[in-house]
């Protein structure tokens, strides 16, 4: 994800910035850029592709001097990452340079009237669109900075915090917020100021924090009082937050492991995933690849899903959202597997290639079979500008940010989110899906985000509960229909990074088999949600029980049938057995997160495993 940073002060600006973007690193980024207003009143911009470290070598033989600038770390959304399109960008004039996170939804529409009015663009990102806007508004009113930046953003739908500098006035940084974080430090006179994404990056500089509230503007002024607006131009009391930090642990968020965070990203993400796409103004889900590929994907004769590891299973729970509520058949293929297996692929089908990196050498490979056999190919993907992104006819980002832990977590969630929406696009353009189930699947997927955050309080009850399973050597997942997926996602998520080994069963594939293994030293996690066939899988636990098996029970909240059958069990809020999945794999995450934790395992980078697989 995208940070930022700006300073304005008597410090000398570039080494507080570029501090700032290392403490930053953790974000995860694929470019990086700083803008420094010289002691010559000259504005000097430097970008690199890469690493900051990178922009420090381009920088270095530079002028970099300047008590003011603003810096910034870029993970791709729009235009695929390149030194074009990182930040800052700089408008028209040369007077504007502005640092963006978030998305701009309106932006074709702004880009193509500001173009109009003779405007050229140089990058492919919504945010070139923000700093020429500004200073579109800011020439044709005649109005300061604030109030340019102010009238802009009334135009502007969609997410961002953004901080901007006008090299004409030397005195002063203009920053704002709407649905992405933005913190002002106070420094140490209260004259010099440190603006961020988040704390980590001014810390170490300041303790007084003040935490923008959506829909505000700040104006930091050299020498001046810190001054906050509300974007109607109301004046808002500074509220000033103490806050201590532990510096060890800033380049991750403040967690002690990527893996963590990222299991605590998923509320926000999975809005992030869902932002102008589930559009409640409109009661309707819009997915751009749909509509610009309708009859191709309509007529679709069948659906083939090639992925792998945690995106095979995504697959899987994608295969019965779009049976479901498309009416197509969907096979769910392991890349590898199909790759070398000289499959009938006829013209009319559509292989949907599920990656979280875009680079994944056999995916890539099934992409290419797929291709020539003269199929559509539609990419579910999360690193923009990959290559798995540029070789599919069209797709849909999760948007979820950078995914630093091997082992896969917001992304799994990030997936399923992105096949839900397109399930439910495709099913109503088909004319497939039954209106009030449109309209329940519509309203219950915006309720996922803030279910999420209620399964993630469990967190400390879900540490002490792994304390008890740290002896096993092996682990049995059992689930069904929504929910078989989640049971196979479980036993990877422990097996990657705990190495114990742990299968995934359909429940009632138990007694062919798995039942064997059972006894007093075998744990059983049930993922049992009161969805369909929860009596059957009940019987199931009591095969278990009978032979003396240690149950853990994923549950419904509230369902005393279960408790009183088990000791350790999980809840988790109630929903719709086609959601269950985004639910219900939460607390295994966590699961597997704890044991390994427990027995004191490298959690983000477990032995023998890559993150990005681009080899066969
Ligand atoms: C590796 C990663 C897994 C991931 C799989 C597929 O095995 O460790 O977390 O699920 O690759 O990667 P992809 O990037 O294609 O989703």
């Amino acid at each position: 994800m995208c940070g930022i940073v700006g300073y304005i002060g008597k410090r000398q600006a570039y080494p507080v910035l570029i501090g700032g973007l290392h403490r930053l690193e953790y974000r995860g980024y694929d470019s990086a850029g700083v803008a420094l207003l010289s002691d010559t009143d000259q504005l000097n911009v430097y970008k690199a592709k890469g690493k900051v470290s990178e922009l420090e070598a381009v920088a270095s033989e530079k002028d970099c001097s300047g008590t003011m600038g603003i810096a910034h770390t870029r993970w791709a959304t729009h235009g695929g990452p390149s030194t074009k399109n990182a930040h800052p960008h700089v408008s028209e004039s040369g007077n504007l340079t502005l640092v963006h996170n978030g998305i701009i939804e309106n932006y074709a529409v702004l880009r193509e009237q500001l173009q109009k009015r003779g405007m050229h663009f140089q990058s492919e990102t919504d945010t070139e669109v923000l700093v020429q806007l500004i200073e579109y508004v800011q020439t044709s009113l005649g109005l300061s900075l604030e109030a340019a930046v102010q009238a802009a953003l009334q135009r502007v739908i969609g997410a961002y915090a953004i901080v901007v500098l006008d090299r004409r006035t030397p005195n002063r940084l203009v920053a704002a917020r709407k649905s992405s974080p933005m913190v002002v430090g106070i420094g140490e006179d209260g004259k010099e100021f440190f603006v961020a994404s988040d704390a980590s990056p001014i810390a170490e500089y300041t303790k007084q924090m003040v935490y923008l509230k959506d829909e505000e503007i700040v104006v930091c002024e050299r020498d001046k009082e810190l001054r906050v607006y509300t974007l109607t131009g109301e004046n808002v009391p500074v509220e000033v937050k103490k806050v201590e930090l532990d510096l060890t642990m800033l380049d991750k968020g403040g967690f002690p492991h990527f893996m963590l965070k990222e299991i605590f990203d998923q509320p926000s993400v999975l809005q992030d995933c869902m932002r102008g796409r589930v559009l409640p103004e409109h009661g309707r889900v819009i997915l751009s690849a749909v509509t610009d590929h309708r009859e191709r994907l309509i007529k679709a004769r069948r659906f083939i899903i090639v992925s792998c590891g945690t995106s095979w299973h995504a697959g899987l729970i994608g295969k019965q959202l779009i049976e479901h509520f498309c009416k197509i058949p969907v096979e769910v293929e392991y890349a590898s597997e199909f790759r070398y297996r000289d499959p009938v692929i006829y013209p009319d089908d559509v292989v949907m290639a599920i990656s979280q990196s875009g680079e994944t050498a056999d995916t890539l490979a099934a992409i290419e079979l797929a291709r020539k056999a003269g199929a559509f190919v539609f990419g579910v993907v999360n690193a923009v500008g990959s290559s798995i992104a540029r070789n599919t006819d069209t797709g849909t980002y999760i948007h979820v940010g950078p995914e630093i832990g091997v082992a896969s977590t917001k992304a799994f969630t990030g997936q399923v989110c992105v096949l839900t929406m397109l399930a439910l696009t495709l099913g109503e353009a088909k004319g497939t899906i039954d209106k009030k189930e449109y309209q329940a699947v519509f309203d219950e997927l915006q309720l996922i985000p803030q279910k999420i955050e209620r399964i993630l309080e469990q967190n400390d009850r879900i540490a002490v509960l792994s304390k008890i399973f740290t002896y096993a050597h092996n682990f049995l997942y059992l689930g069904r229909g929504w929910n078989y997926p989640v049971a196979l996602e479980g036993a990877l998520k422990l097996k990657e990074i705990s190495y114990i080994h742990a299968e995934g069963y359909p429940a009632a594939e138990m007694k062919h088999g798995p039942i064997a293994l059972i006894d007093q030293e075998m744990p059983v996690v049930f993922i049992a949600t009161h969805h369909q066939l929860h009596e059957k899988i009940i019987s199931n636990m009591q095969e278990v029980k009978s032979r003396n098996g240690r149950i853990i029970a994923i549950i419904t909240e509230g369902d005393e049938v279960v408790k009183q059958m088990v000791s350790e069990y999980i809840e988790v809020p109630d929903t719709l057995a086609c959601l269950a999945p985004l639910l219900s794999v939460i607390p295994l995450q966590l699961l597997a997160y704890h044991v390994a934790v427990q027995k004191g395992l490298n959690v983000d980078q477990p032995r023998n495993l890559a993150k990005s697989v681009t080899v066969e």
